[in-house]
């Protein structure tokens, strides 16, 4: 696991961009791993201003969202599916009919996690996944106690994760309670997984999936299982790390020629 710790989320936006932007270079039609709150905007501002400005185009790429509320109305604002495209697909030429997100309407549950881990595989598996982390230590929506190698399954979601995403919504009663996530063996699969962190609220988060035991009561820890991971954090979240003068000290000497 790479451990960079940088001065503000627009570096972490244009880094993240460049290994994505190099990606596509390689594979027009590579799959991304798309997740939502706050921690990727400045990747999806960055992405969308290339694409306006310098012609990155994303018209043969894929992406799948890690997540989804259930029952919450086709349309409603606070969907991840209507988030996605708000904040990046919609800014971008990847054709809508490339988006996918688990689908969290309320008769198509059963059958939903199913669906989604074979249209993963159907495109070949997510070449590079974009993670937040809860303040608990969750990815995707796998809350503390979610098996290491669960797939895409409904979730219920825990009272703290409720009331963190409520600024989301009118009132803490109208987040959902229960939501269709890839699970951390799905995410596990992408072949480079970044995860983004900012602000002081992450700071135990981080300490305890990165230099803590893999447990699954910090779900994120099974990314130290991972061979490609690469973690992006701005000061803040980064102030509990133990050994942060390292990574600081690797990322330093990093050779020119080596992406993240
Ligand atoms: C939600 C999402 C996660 C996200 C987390 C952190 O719970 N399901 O994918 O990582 O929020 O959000 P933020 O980046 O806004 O702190």
């Amino acid at each position: 696991m790479e451990i960079v710790i940088l001065p503000d989320s627009e570096t972490i936006g244009r880094i993240t961009a460049n290994a994505i932007e190099e990606l596509i270079a390689r594979k027009p039609g590579s799959v991304l791993g798309l997740a939502t709150g706050s921690s990727p905007l400045s990747v999806y501002d960055e992405l969308a201003r290339r694409y306006r400005e310098e012609g990155l185009s994303f018209a043969s790429a894929r992406a799948f969202a890690l997540d989804e509320y259930v029952g919450l109305p086709v349309g409603h604002t606070e969907s991840y599916r209507e988030v996605i495209n708000r904040e990046f697909t919609n800014k971008v030429d990847i054709p809508a009919e490339n988006v996918s997100c688990p689908d969290g309407t309320e008769g198509n549950i059963a059958a939903s996690g199913e669906v989604y881990e074979k249209s993963i595989q159907a495109a070949g598996g997510v070449d590079l996944q974009i993670l937040g982390i809860g303040s608990n230590g969750h990815i995707g929506f796998n809350e503390p106690g979610s098996s290491l190698s669960s797939r895409t399954r409904v979730k219920t979601l825990l009272a703290q994760t409720r009331q963190d995403n409520a600024r989301f919504f009118d009132n803490l009663d109208d987040v959902p309670r229960h939501v269709v996530t890839q699970g951390l063996g799905t995410i596990m699969e992408a072949r480079h997984i970044v995860l983004i962190a900012c602000g002081i609220g992450k700071a135990q988060a981080v300490r305890a999936f990165a230099e803590g035991p893999v447990s699954a009561f910090c779900p994120a820890s099974v990314l130290q299982m991972h061979p490609h991971v690469t973690v992006l954090t701005d000061e803040e979240a980064a102030s509990s790390l133990q050994l942060s003068s390292y990574y600081r000290e690797t990322y330093a000497n990093k050779p020119t020629w080596q992406s993240i």
